[in-house]
């Protein structure tokens, strides 16, 4: 299934509505990981990027990405949309980095040209995980790290589409999530934590830890309602995955 043609023309459509809701919280300060804003010195995840070059892979409006350019980083920024890319040329200060219009599932980039591959729900979310998670192994050079955020099986399995809020029901099967229907056609990706294991152990990476960021009991989900609102403190709405390539 080819979902790039729909999910930028979603991103396209959604851009400047998401980044007016959004920014505010995703660019309140440098290295906020997820839909709660966990600060990354709580997570230990990415470490030091001084002098490393780094992809950002579905990079949105780039606070990420700007955030560590200002720390050292030799940034690229890649994203399907080019309304999101706008948003991020817009964004930039006088830290600059490139940015490139392109897709998670065939980057536009030589093999071992990365130390760092990360995204913050961006294209291991919006590109299926078979395609994309090979593809950032590949264009990582030896010792290189990937490290991503996704929503966890849970969150997705108890999300109630109807009442559009995340609940403490089973909603849909855990075997059967893979594709998530979006809004206007375009579609998310999700797989079982034995999907994940297998699809990062097949691209040839090794997996140095599963994060699971909890959330404080009254840190609100800046992006889903869900019932009970401590939902996240409860049960894991996220996994933060960091694997390198030997
Ligand atoms: C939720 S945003 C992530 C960016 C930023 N971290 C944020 O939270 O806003 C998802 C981004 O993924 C991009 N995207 C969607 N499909 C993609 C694909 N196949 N390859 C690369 N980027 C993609 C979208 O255009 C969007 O900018």
């Amino acid at each position: 299934m080819d979902s790039i043609p729909a999910n930028r023309r979603l991103w396209n459509q959604i851009s400047s509505a998401y980044q007016h809701e959004h920014d505010p919280q995703i660019g309140a300060a440098p290295r906020l990981w997820g839909m709660y804003s966990i600060p990354d010195e709580h997570l230990n995840a990415l470490g030091d990027v001084t002098g490393k070059r780094v992809l950002e892979l579905g990079c949105g409006a780039g606070q990420w990405s700007g955030a560590l350019v200002a720390e050292g980083a030799d940034v690229v920024g890649i994203d399907l949309s080019e309304a999101q890319l706008a948003a991020a040329a817009r964004a930039m200060g006088a830290a600059r980095y490139p940015l490139v219009q392109g897709a998670a599932e065939h980057l536009p980039f030589a093999d071992d040209s990365f130390d760092l591959v990360f995204c913050d729900f961006g294209g291991l979310s919006w590109a299926p995980p078979h395609l994309a998670v090979p593809q950032a192994a590949r264009v990582l050079r030896r010792g290189g790290r990937l490290v991503f955020n996704v929503a966890s099986p849970w969150f997705e399995a108890c999300y109630d589409e109807t009442a559009a809020r995340v609940t403490t029901t089973l909603q849909k099967d855990y075997f059967g999530l893979n594709t998530i229907a979006e809004d206007d056609g375009a579609i998310s990706y999700q797989l079982t934590y034995g999907g994940w294991v297998r699809v990062l152990r097949g691209a040839g990476l090794v997996i140095d830890d599963l994060i699971e960021p909890r959330p404080d009991a009254a840190t609100p989900n800046g992006y889903n309602e869900t019932d009970p609102p401590d939902w996240g403190h409860r049960w894991p709405a996220e996994l933060l995955w960091v694997t390198h390539k030997p």
